[in-house]
């Protein structure tokens, strides 16, 4: 009856107050000794040797319920099927705890999660439950630092499985190890080498209660949704990038535009002075835009980061790596007007004259560098002249010499 009128009153914002109702009307209540106390529970659960038949501990440590934010709670809340008796033994078997009859609008979103829907679909899923990233009778608010859920312990909960290859295997998670990707990314290091609360945890990407997979337009870390999920920290990023050719068209749904993901991944993401990642948002860029790349590896500058040094020019130094817009566009770094700044940063002496150097300069295009094309070409049929000229010389010189050694060995023999 208590809890009948408990449940109906608790909602996410009632539930200290109604903890209180609770304490009031139990006493008032009809039956008043109708249950055991939390005493009568600890006088067998106290003992650290108490087991089920077959062995399993059935031990509740009390100093860690008491401390726990349940703390102040009746055990037959949450164990509800001995709330209206004081019959002992009480059956072997209890009705799992119902977390929701306190939080229903958590239960509610987890009710939307992957991890609900795989259970959903498989009982024996092992897929995450209220206890596997609360537990049971230690429950701390996530503002207390030694709970699971503290901003810097919740990636080592997720770990627990994300991190753990029998797991993953067993529990078909179909991305494999991210933990190890994370703990040796730029956050994961903030977070666990520098304690820096405003990295970001697995939860800040992906949210706690209602994570869903990533192909799911409804996630957090959907293609079209990640630039404001990591938007929420970088806004600054996030302003330049939703007004670049890439983000106008990740907005519009083209579905081969880039978001963050593509060029810094979403897990092992690096530190963007890092050199061996700078050579490989080249590839990078390259991945999408074929013919650009190869125009670039052909150029000096290409050249030279294709040998890992990224002294020169990276896409990202003439293009920027955020602000890119089509060069035809005014605002961007290699439209006319900006172009010949945009190589002084490196070429101190650049001028109109010397931005007349094509950086996509394609040997293959006729209409965009005929002088290239033809000087290509010349050096080609040059090159297949020499050549061929050397070659049959060579062969002639080798036919001659055969003949000329059999002649003298006949001729000895
Ligand atoms: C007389 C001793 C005793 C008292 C008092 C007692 N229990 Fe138990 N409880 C046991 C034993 C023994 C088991 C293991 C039963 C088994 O599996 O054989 C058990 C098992 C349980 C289980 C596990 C049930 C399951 O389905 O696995 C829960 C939950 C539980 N008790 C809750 C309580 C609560 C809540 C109270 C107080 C309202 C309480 N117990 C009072 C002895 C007691
Ligand atoms: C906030 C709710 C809550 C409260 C309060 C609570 N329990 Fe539990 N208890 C659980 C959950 C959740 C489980 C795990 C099994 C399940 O899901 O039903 C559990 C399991 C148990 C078990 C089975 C062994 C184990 O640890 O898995 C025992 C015994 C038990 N509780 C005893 C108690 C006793 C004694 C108290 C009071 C001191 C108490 N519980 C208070 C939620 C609660
Ligand atoms: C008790 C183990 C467990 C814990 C703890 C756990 N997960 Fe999972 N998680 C799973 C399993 C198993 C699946 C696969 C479910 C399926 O598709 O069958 C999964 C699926 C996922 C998926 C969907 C992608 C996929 O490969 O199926 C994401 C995203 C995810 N979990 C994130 C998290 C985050 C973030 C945390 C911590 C806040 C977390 N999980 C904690 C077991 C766990
Ligand atoms: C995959 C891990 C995970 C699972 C499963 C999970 N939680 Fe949480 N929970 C968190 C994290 C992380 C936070 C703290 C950050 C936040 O507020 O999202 C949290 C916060 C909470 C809070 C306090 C803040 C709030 O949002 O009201 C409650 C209450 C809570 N969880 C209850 C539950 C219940 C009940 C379930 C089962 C339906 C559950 N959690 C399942 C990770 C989880
Ligand atoms: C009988 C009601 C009741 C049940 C059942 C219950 N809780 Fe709670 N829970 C509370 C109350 C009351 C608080 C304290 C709320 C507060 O102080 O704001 C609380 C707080 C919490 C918090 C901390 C919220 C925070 O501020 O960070 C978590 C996490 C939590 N509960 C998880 C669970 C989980 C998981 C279960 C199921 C195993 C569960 N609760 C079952 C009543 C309940
Ligand atoms: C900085 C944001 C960020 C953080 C932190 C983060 N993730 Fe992710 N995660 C993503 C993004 C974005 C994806 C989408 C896949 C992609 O783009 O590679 C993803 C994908 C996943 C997937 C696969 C989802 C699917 O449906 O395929 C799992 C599982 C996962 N993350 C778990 C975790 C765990 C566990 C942690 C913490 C150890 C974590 N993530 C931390 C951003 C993050
Ligand atoms: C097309 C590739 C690409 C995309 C998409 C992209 N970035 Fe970057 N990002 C880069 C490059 C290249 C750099 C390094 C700039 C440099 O050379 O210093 C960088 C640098 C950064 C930095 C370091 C600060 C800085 O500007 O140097 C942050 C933070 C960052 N990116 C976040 C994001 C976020 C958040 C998104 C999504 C909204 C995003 N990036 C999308 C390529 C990209
Ligand atoms: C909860 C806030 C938060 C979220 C969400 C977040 N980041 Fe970060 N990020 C940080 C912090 C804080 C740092 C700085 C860590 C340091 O310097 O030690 C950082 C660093 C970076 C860096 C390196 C910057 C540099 O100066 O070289 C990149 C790149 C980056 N984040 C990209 C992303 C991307 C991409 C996402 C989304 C998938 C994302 N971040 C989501 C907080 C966040
Ligand atoms: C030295 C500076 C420089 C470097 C390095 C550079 N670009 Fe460019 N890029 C330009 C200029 C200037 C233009 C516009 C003039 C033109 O069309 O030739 C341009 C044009 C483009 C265009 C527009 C289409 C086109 O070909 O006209 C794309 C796409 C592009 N670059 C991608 C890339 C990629 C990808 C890389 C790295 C693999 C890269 N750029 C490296 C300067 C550079
Ligand atoms: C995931 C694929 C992808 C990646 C990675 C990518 N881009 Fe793009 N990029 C696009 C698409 C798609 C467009 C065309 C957008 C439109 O026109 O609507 C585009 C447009 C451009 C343009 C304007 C082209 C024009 O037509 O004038 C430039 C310049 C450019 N990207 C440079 C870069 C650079 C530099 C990088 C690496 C730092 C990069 N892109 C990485 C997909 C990508
Ligand atoms: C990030 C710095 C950087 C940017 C930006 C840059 N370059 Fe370079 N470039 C170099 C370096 C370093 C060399 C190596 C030779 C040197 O030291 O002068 C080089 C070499 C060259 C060369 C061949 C060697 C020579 O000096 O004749 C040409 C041509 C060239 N750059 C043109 C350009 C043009 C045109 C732009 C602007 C569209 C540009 N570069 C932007 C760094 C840069």
């Amino acid at each position: 009856m208590v809890m009948a009128s408990y449940a109906r009153v608790v909602g996410r914002t009632g539930l200290a107050a109604s903890f209180l109702l609770i304490a009031l009307a139990a006493p008032s209540s009809a039956q008043p000794a109708a249950s055991l106390s939390n005493d009568d529970c600890f006088g067998c659960h106290a003992d650290p040797g108490l087991t089920r038949a077959d062995g399993r501990s059935v031990t509740v440590d009390r100093a860690k319920f008491e401390a726990s934010i349940h703390g102040g709670l009746e055990c037959v809340n949450c164990h509800v099927d001995l709330a209206d008796t004081t019959e002992l033994p009480h059956p072997e078997k209890l009705a799992k705890v119902d977390c929701s009859m306190c939080h229903g609008d958590v239960v509610a979103r987890y009710q939307q999660s992957i991890h609900a829907h795989a259970r959903a679909d498989n009982p024996d899923s092992l897929a995450a439950t209220c206890t596997d990233c609360h537990g049971t009778h230690d429950i701390l608010p996530s503002s207390d630092p030694a709970s699971r859920t503290y901003h810097l312990n919740l990636p080592q909960t997720c770990e627990r499985c994300h991190g753990n290859p029998d797991i993953i295997k067993r529990g078909h998670i179909q991305i494999g190890n991210v933990a190890t990707l994370y703990n040796d990314s730029i956050h994961g290091q903030a977070l666990t080498r520098s304690g820096l609360l405003v990295a970001p945890n697995c939860a800040d990407c992906h949210g706690g209660h209602d994570i869903k997979r990533a192909s799911n337009p409804e996630s957090k870390v959907y293609r079209a949704n990640v630039p404001a999920t990591c938007g929420h920290c970088h806004e600054g990023v996030l302003r330049e990038f939703e007004e670049s050719v890439h983000g106008t068209a990740l907005a519009a749904g083209n579905p081969t535009a880039p978001a963050c993901p593509d060029c810094h991944t979403a897990h092992n993401i690096q530190r963007a002075e890092t050199v061996a990642w700078r050579l490989d948002v080249i590839k990078e860029c390259g991945t999408c835009h074929v013919e650009s790349i190869r125009t670039y590896r052909d150029t000096f500058h290409g050249q030279v980061t294709a040998l890992g040094f990224t002294r020169v020019a990276t896409c990202a130094d003439c293009h920027n790596s955020h602000r890119i817009f089509k060069p035809s566009d005014p605002r961007s770094s290699v439209a006319p007007v900006n172009v010949v700044s945009t190589c002084q940063r490196c070429h101190a002496g650049a001028n109109a004259n010397f931005v007349k150097y094509d950086p996509h300069a394609d040997k293959e295009n006729h209409t965009r560098n005929p002088f290239l094309y033809y000087t290509a070409r010349f050096m080609k049929t040059l090159l297949i002249f020499v050549f061929g000229f050397f070659g049959l010389h060579t062969g002639l010189w080798f036919a001659g010499e055969v003949r000329e050694r059999r002649r003298r060995r006949n001729g000895s023999a």
